[in-house]
C-alpha cells in the first residue's frame, strides 16, 4: 500500500506518517516544503503517481471565514482533480465533528471552511472514493491557543463545549481508517464532555504558565453550548485530560 499524507510536517499529518510507516506503509509526505503545494495545485501529479490512498492532513491558520473558504476549497477541489486524473482509489479527509452544520458554523469563519473542504470533496469523488473522518477538538488545540492568544500573563481560550481527545489519539483513528476502510464516514471523540477554556486553564496550571487564563465568547452560541459534542461517535479514544496532561508534562 502506498499513502500520501498531505501535511506530513503537522500536527497531525507527522503522527498519521509515522504510524503509517510503523506498519511497513509506504507513505509519501506532501507538504509545501516537499515541493507540493496544493492551494496552487503544483506537486500533485508527481505525487500522487502510483499511490492508493491520499490523506488530507492539510491546515491554514485564520479565523477569516473569506480567507478559510479560499484555502479548503481550492485545495479540496485541486487534490480531488488529482486524485481522480492519477487514478487514486480513496482521499482520506480529516475533519471536525459538526463543523459542516450552517447552524453551527454560522459565526464561525474557519468552521465554514471546513464545511467548503467537506462539500468540494464530496461533490468531486462522491461518497464511494471519500471517506471523511470528523474528529472532536484535541487538547494540543487549547495549548495553542494559549501561546496565540497571549498578552504577558494572560490567555484567551474560547468557551466550546466538546468532547477532545489527544492529537495522538485522532492520529491512531485517521490511520485505522486509512489502513481498514470502514463503511461510511468515522467520528472520533474523546472520553469526556469539556470546556475548551477549562482544558488551558488546567494545561497552565500544569506547566506554570500564564499566570491567568480567560474564557472568551467567540464563534457562536452553539458552540459553548454543545452543539460540537457528538450523539454517537463511531470512536471514542481512550486517553483522558489528566492522562495526556502527565505524559506531556510529567514532572
Ligand atoms: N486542532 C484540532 O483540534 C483539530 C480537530 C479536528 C480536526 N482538525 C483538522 O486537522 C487538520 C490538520 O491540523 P494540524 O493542526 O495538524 O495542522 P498544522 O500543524 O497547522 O499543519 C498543517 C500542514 O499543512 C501543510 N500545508 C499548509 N498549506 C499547504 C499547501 N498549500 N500545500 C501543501 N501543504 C500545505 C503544512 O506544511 P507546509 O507549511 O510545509 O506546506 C503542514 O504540514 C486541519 O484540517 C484541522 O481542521 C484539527
Amino acid at each position: 500500500m502506498k499513502v500520501v499524507v498531505l501535511g506530513a510536517s503537522g500536527e497531525i499529518g507527522k503522527a498519521v506518517a509515522g504510524r503509517l510507516r510503523d506498519r511497513d506503509i509506504e507513505v509519501v509526505a506532501a507538504q509545501r516544503s516537499t515541493g507540493v503545494d496544493a492551494y496552487a495545485g503544483t506537486g500533485l501529479a508527481e505525487a500522487f503517481a502510483g499511490a492508493d490512498v491520499v490523506v488530507d492532513c492539510m491546515n491554514v491558520t485564520t479565523t477569516s471565514a473569506k480567507k478559510a473558504i479560499g484555502f479548503f476549497g481550492t485545495v479540496a477541489a485541486n487534490v480531488a482533480a488529482a486524485a481522480i486524473t492519477a487514478g487514486v482509489g480513496r482521499v482520506v479527509c480529516l475533519s471536525i465533528i459538526n463543523a459542516a452544520d450552517p447552524a453551527v458554523n454560522a459565526k464561525f469563519g474557519y468552521y465554514q471552511g471546513k464545511a467548503a473542504q467537506e462539500k468540494a470533496y464530496l461533490d468531486a469523488l462522491g461518497a464511494d472514493r471519500l471517506t471523511i473522518v470528523r474528529s472532536a477538538q484535541w487538547y494540543e488545540l487549547a495549548r495553542q491557543m494559549l501561546g496565540t492568544m497571549r498578552l504577558g500573563p494572560f490567555a484567551a481560550v474560547p468557551h466550546m463545549r466538546c468532547q477532545p481527545l489527544s492529537a495522538a489519539d485522532a492520529a491512531a483513528a485517521l490511520t485505522d481508517t486509512v489502513i481498514h476502510r470502514p463503511e461510511g464516514d468515522v467520528e472520533v471523540a474523546g472520553p469526556e464532555v469539556l470546556d475548551l477554556t477549562d482544558i488551558g486553564k488546567a494545561i497552565a496550571q500544569r506547566n506554570g504558565s500564564p499566570r491567568w487564563v480567560l474564557g472568551v465568547r467567540i464563534g457562536g452560541e452553539p458552540i459553548r453550548n454543545g452543539a460540537l459534542v457528538p450523539d454517537t461517535p463511531s470512536v471514542v479514544a481512550p486517553t483522558t485530560l489528566d492522562q495526556w496532561l502527565a505524559q506531556e508534562y510529567a514532572a
